[in-house]
């Protein structure tokens, strides 16, 4: 294999075709939007012929570098996840402290057998659709996103309710802007909990397929959690995928986040797919 040199919509292109022929997205969504290069980001691409078979995303994260690859079917298999590992290794700068993320099975087993133990799993729930409708707690409003008016406001409970969630808890106003460009987000796609209209916890959800709906983020400021917002607003953003077609929801979720993995848990999701980060 060589390293190709790519452009953004060839990048796209190849895992665009691996995401649907998969069971999971070729790249998580954080890679998967930095996937041409960014801020902070190193990628490369290599193949055979022109032809793109692997690719590699290397995202920073303070002082540490965060890794991930997608492979075309023709290299899932030991040698090739190898050589692929070996390539993407090499865009790490020399001497950093980095991980690497990997959701496929010869993946995962190329990195255990090299010494790379696991740090944190991240997994995905599903369940069908309609479930049963929201509930919400005396003095809570819940609303469609007021576009803009709401925006400083929603990036405050994020910040708060992702205190030690490195990659959500850092969203901005304007990283919220593009992403809900990006994403297509209508206002009743970000359901809003308001108390005395102060928003005070959200669910933003988008469609990933005709048949299926992501619940993309949800948060709820501390200062007011346990007291049901949260289960109301899940059921709210279910509500919200079926009433656009939705037969399915899926969720991605910390696996030792207790709290969210219990309510989702109990609110009929149930686990269909991992993801895991190593560390040497
Ligand atoms: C997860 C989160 C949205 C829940 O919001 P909330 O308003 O506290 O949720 P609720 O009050 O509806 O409680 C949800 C469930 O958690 C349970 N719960 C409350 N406090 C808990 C705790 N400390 N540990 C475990 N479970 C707890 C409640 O009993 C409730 O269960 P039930 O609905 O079966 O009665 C909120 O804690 C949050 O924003 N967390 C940080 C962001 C996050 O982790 N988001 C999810 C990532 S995918």
């Amino acid at each position: 294999m060589e390293r190709l040199t790519p452009d953004a919509t060839e990048i796209a292109e190849f895992l665009d075709g691996l995401a649907s022929e998969g069971e999971l997205p070729a790249l998580s969504g954080h890679k998967r939007r930095s996937a041409a290069g960014g801020d902070g980001v190193i990628v490369a691409s290599w193949g055979r012929d022109g032809r793109i078979e692997a690719h590699g995303v290397v995202a920073r994260h303070g002082d540490r570098y965060a890794l991930e690859t997608a492979v075309a079917p023709s290299l899932a298999h030991p040698e090739g996840e190898r050589q692929v590992l070996d390539l993407a290794l090499g865009l790490v700068p020399e001497g950093s402290p980095f991980t690497v993320w990997a959701w496929r099975p010869a993946q995962r087993a190329v990195l255990e057998e090299a010494g790379f133990v696991p740090i944190r799993t991240v997994v995905r729930m599903r369940r069908p659709l309609p479930a049963p409708p929201a509930q919400v707690p005396a003095g809570v409003d819940l609303r469609p996103w007021r576009r803009g008016l709401d925006d400083e406001a929603i990036v405050a409970v994020n910040r708060a309710a992702f205190a030690d969630h490195r990659e959500q808890g850092a969203m901005t106003v304007d990283e919220l802007v593009e992403a809900t460009r990006e994403m297509g987000t209508e206002p009743s796609d970000l359901v809003v909990a308001a108390i005395d209209d102060e928003p005070v916890g959200f669910c933003w959800t988008r469609p990933v397929t005709p048949q299926e709906g992501e619940i993309h983020v949800i948060a709820v400021d501390p200062a007011v959690a346990g007291r049901g917002l949260g289960r109301a607003l899940v059921l709210a953003g279910l509500e919200r995928i079926h009433r656009r077609g939705g037969r399915w929801a899926r969720l991605w979720t910390d696996a030792d986040n207790e709290r969210a993995v219990g309510l989702y848990r109990r609110l009929g999701f149930t686990q269909d797919a991992e993801n895991v980060e190593y560390a040497h």
